[in-house]
């Protein structure tokens, strides 16, 4: 599954979507996810917090655009240079955890950015006559997602456009091996979110239990 001897250390990217910081329930998720990995082998966690992250800007739209890149290096601090620099260090990472709320119905503007920086013509796909082919090798992405309500099941109220669209996205630059854990219902009172966070560990241990 993983891609390094389990003499080496797991090289292992978390993207963290939510603006709450440390108080983020989805974070406090994917630590669990991080938990179950450091508990079989020695990991290298790298930590990308897209509140940081800026859209991406005109520079980088007409770029892309363009029928080839540029033949000179991307200007330090331009949305070029960023996009290489977080597909440089999604490429090098043996597995993935991204950490998410629920924002109306789908993935939060920030993580959309990186989402925007690293699904790039020519870099992590390139288009054929069958349509848009990844470039990038397949590895373990695990997706922690919380939300305010519930989104999984008939008790579901709402649509989840998240879960189709990171499985289509992250498939068009070759990312097919998703696993996604929720920890749901977290605005709707304190018994509900110890059922929801009772719930999403035992998903995780039941996860890592057949690894
Ligand atoms: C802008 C915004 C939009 C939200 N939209 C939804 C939604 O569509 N569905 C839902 O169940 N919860 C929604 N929520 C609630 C969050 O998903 C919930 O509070 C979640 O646990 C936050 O996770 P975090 O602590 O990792 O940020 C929304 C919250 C915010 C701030």
């Amino acid at each position: 599954m993983h891609t390094t001897s389990p003499d080496q250390p797991l090289r292992l990217l978390r993207v963290l979507g939510s603006p709450r910081g440390a108080a983020s329930e989805s974070r406090r998720l994917s630590q669990q996810i991080v938990d179950a990995l450091v508990a079989t082998r020695s990991v290298a966690l790298t930590d990308v917090d897209t509140s940081e992250l800026p859209a991406v800007d005109s520079g980088y739209a007409l770029a892309l655009a363009a029928r080839e890149d540029p033949q000179t290096p991307a200007a330090a601090g331009s949305a070029l240079h960023r996009s290489d620099a977080l597909i440089a260090q999604l490429a090098a990472a043996d597995a993935v955890v991204i950490a998410t709320p629920m924002h109306n119905f789908t993935l939060p503007s920030s993580l959309k950015a990186w989402v925007d920086h690293i699904v790039r013509i020519r870099a992590t796909f390139s288009v054929t006559p069958q349509g848009k082919i990844g470039s990038l090798r397949d590895r373990p992405v695990y997706v922690a997602i919380s939300s305010g309500g519930l989104i999984t099941g008939e008790s579901a109220r709402q649509p989840d456009f998240m879960r189709p669209y990171l499985r289509h996205t992250l498939a068009t630059i070759g990312l097919h091996d998703l696993h996604f854990v929720t920890v749901e219902g977290t605005a709707l009172g304190e018994a509900a979110l110890c059922a929801g966070r009772q719930a999403a560990t035992e998903a995780v241990d039941k996860l890592f239990a057949r690894r």
